[in-house]
């Protein structure tokens, strides 16, 4: 892309998702607990939640304990399930002033009770919301849900409900957690890692990519605003090419 001044920078993304890494490093490169890590990483959520508000970002997905994650130690696990639930408990009445939705994303049977109700509460208070949906992915893998798509498509066609030549990729993405989100737009992934491990696998076919080397509990909204930027300036092909994609403007 070329860089005169009359370059034409896209919209805000409609749908980011963000791979929030780091927290352990960040605490141990300070020697500190790996759950003081987890703590401050709260803070940034706060910050990246009301920035995304603020910018206009419509859906913000947070990948904030996968499938994986419940191998962890009991002791961080334990420690992961309360500050989140909580966290977002807290952040509940700062979601509604910013006319906030909170949706979950994820296998939410397996949380213990308490966690699960708070997390339902919070939901619930925020329902009416028509800003910015804050989709938090909790108990989450991707290879989880398209199992589970697979599963609830076979049982449909048992059912004789549809039929195999039916099943086009749009019918696969409404039988996904993501149902009633558009594929993200930008992903984001702090702490460096050139991973995706396992998240919203299907639905990042045609998502930008974006790796900070920052730790989640040191990125800033100024380093959000950077990546939001040099998203704009990308052109998006969708597999065609570059004079295709000028020649519809
Ligand atoms: C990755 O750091 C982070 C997690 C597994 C948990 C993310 C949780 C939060 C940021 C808490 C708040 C979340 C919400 C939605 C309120 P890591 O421990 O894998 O870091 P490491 O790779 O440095 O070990």
């Amino acid at each position: 892309m070329s860089h005169n001044k009359d370059i034409e920078l896209k919209p805000v993304p409609t749908h980011v998702a963000i791979i929030m890494d780091g927290n352990g490093r960040w605490a141990k490169s300070h020697g500190l607990e790996r759950t003081v890590g987890h703590v401050e990483g709260v803070n940034t959520v706060h910050r990246i939640t009301q920035a995304a508000s603020d910018m206009g970002v419509k859906y913000l997905t947070l990948y904030a304990f996968s499938t994986e994650n419940w191998n962890r130690p009991q002791e961080e696990v334990d420690a992961l399930l309360n500050l989140i639930s909580i966290a977002l408990e807290q952040e509940t009445p700062a979601l509604i002033e910013n006319n906030a939705k909170l949706e979950i994303i994820g296998d939410i049977d397996r949380m213990p009770d308490d966690a699960r109700q708070r997390l339902n509460r919070s939901m619930e208070a925020t329902a009416h919301g028509t800003g910015l949906t804050v989709v938090v992915a909790f108990s989450y893998s991707s290879r989880w849900e398209i199992t589970r798509a697979c599963a609830k498509l076979a049982q449909e066609a048992i059912e004789g409900k549809i039929k195999p030549e039916e099943i086009t990729d749009e019918v696969i993405s409404q039988h996904l957690t993501t149902a009633p989100y558009p594929d993200p737009d930008l992903l984001i992934r702090t702490g460096g890692e050139m991973r995706v491990s396992n998240f919203l696998l299907w639905q990042i076919a045609y998502s930008e990519i974006i790796v900070s080397p920052t730790y989640w509990p040191a990125y800033t909204v100024e380093e959000f605003q950077a990546n939001i930027d040099a998203y704009r300036g990308r052109e998006r092909r969708f597999g065609r090419t570059s004079e295709q994609v000028s020649s519809d403007k």
